[in-house]
């Protein structure tokens, strides 16, 4: 059983549920057999990210490369996600958590876009857990649109080419609005990246589960928040002593998300 330390917790942790498909096929079934499984999952680690108060829970899913799948597993997902989205409703709204999409949310079906705006405006004002899913997202995408948006004011003369910093191209990152990951967890046994993220996890520590998504259990997410607060994090720098503080990366809480407010108020039910 792992043990861990409530005041080094991790404020933001990102997931990319890896693995779904495999789980299916070693049972000789079809992929979207994996992804309700996996949807299960979903379930369990919000309500455990929640318990324990984390300020920010990101979700890969569904990448903008993901489009290319198979129709009927994409129509599968898409359908997965509303049930999401429908059944979840009311543990989101009763547990205080804001519910948000980052990505390409046009290109999603009106189905899945309608339920998905209708969650996150319900749960807008709350200030418990940010819950991003990543929709339709792609870091290169994502920082692509950040540019383009930058070279429109540039070409309209409201900004001087030299005034573009990294804040400036942070603050357009929808995906960073309340701050960086400062864990990325990825399942499956993959060890890479696969375009989430890009700029958020500069100096995030990365974690990685041989567990296919649908297993992977509280227990294993405990596993990745004891082992967060087993590293050390230096940001580029160099530590002089046993006290030394490094500083932080995150973005200032934005929007009415009070860092302070992470307890549930109402117990979760479920594991
Ligand atoms: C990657 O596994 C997973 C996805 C592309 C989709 C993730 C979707 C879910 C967990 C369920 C629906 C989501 C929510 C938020 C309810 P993969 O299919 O690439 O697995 P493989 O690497 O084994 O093929």
């Amino acid at each position: 059983m792992t043990t861990l330390d409530v005041r080094t917790l991790p404020k933001h942790v990102a997931i990319t549920m890896d693995g779904n498909g495999r789980w299916a096929e070693q049972r000789g079934r079809q992929r979207i057999v994996g992804h309700r499984a996996g949807s299960q999952t979903v379930r369990r680690i919000v309500r455990a990210a929640r318990r324990l108060g984390l300020e920010q829970l990101t979700l890969y899913a569904f990448s903008e490369q993901n489009w290319g799948r198979p129709q009927d597993e994409v129509e599968g997902l898409m359908a997965l996600l509303q049930d999401f989205l429908l059944s979840e409703r009311e543990d989101i709204l009763n547990n205080n958590i804001r519910l948000r999409g980052v990505g390409n949310l046009s290109k999603l079906p009106e189905h899945v876009r309608e339920v998905m705006t209708s969650v996150a405006q319900a749960s807008q004002h709350n200030g418990g857990m940010v819950l991003s899913l990543a929709l339709s997202y792609g870091g290169r995408e994502e920082i692509v649109e950040a540019a383009r948006s930058l070279a429109r004011q540039a070409a309209a003369g409201a900004l001087r080419p030299e005034a573009i910093d990294e804040e400036a191209v942070r603050a357009l990152l929808p995906s960073l609005e309340y701050g960086e990951p400062d864990l990325m967890i990825r399942t499956g046994g993959e060890q890479r990246i696969s375009n989430f993220l890009l700029w958020g996890s500069a100096y995030s520590e990365l974690y990685f589960s041989d567990v296919l998504w649908p297993d992977y259990s509280v227990e294993d997410f405990y596993a990745a928040l004891g082992a967060f607060q087993g590293r050390q994090r230096r940001f580029g720098l160099v530590p002089t002593g046993p006290d030394v503080v490094m500083p932080s990366v995150e973005a200032p809480l934005r929007r009415g998300v009070s860092p302070g407010s992470s307890p549930c108020q109402t117990p979760l039910s479920g594991s």
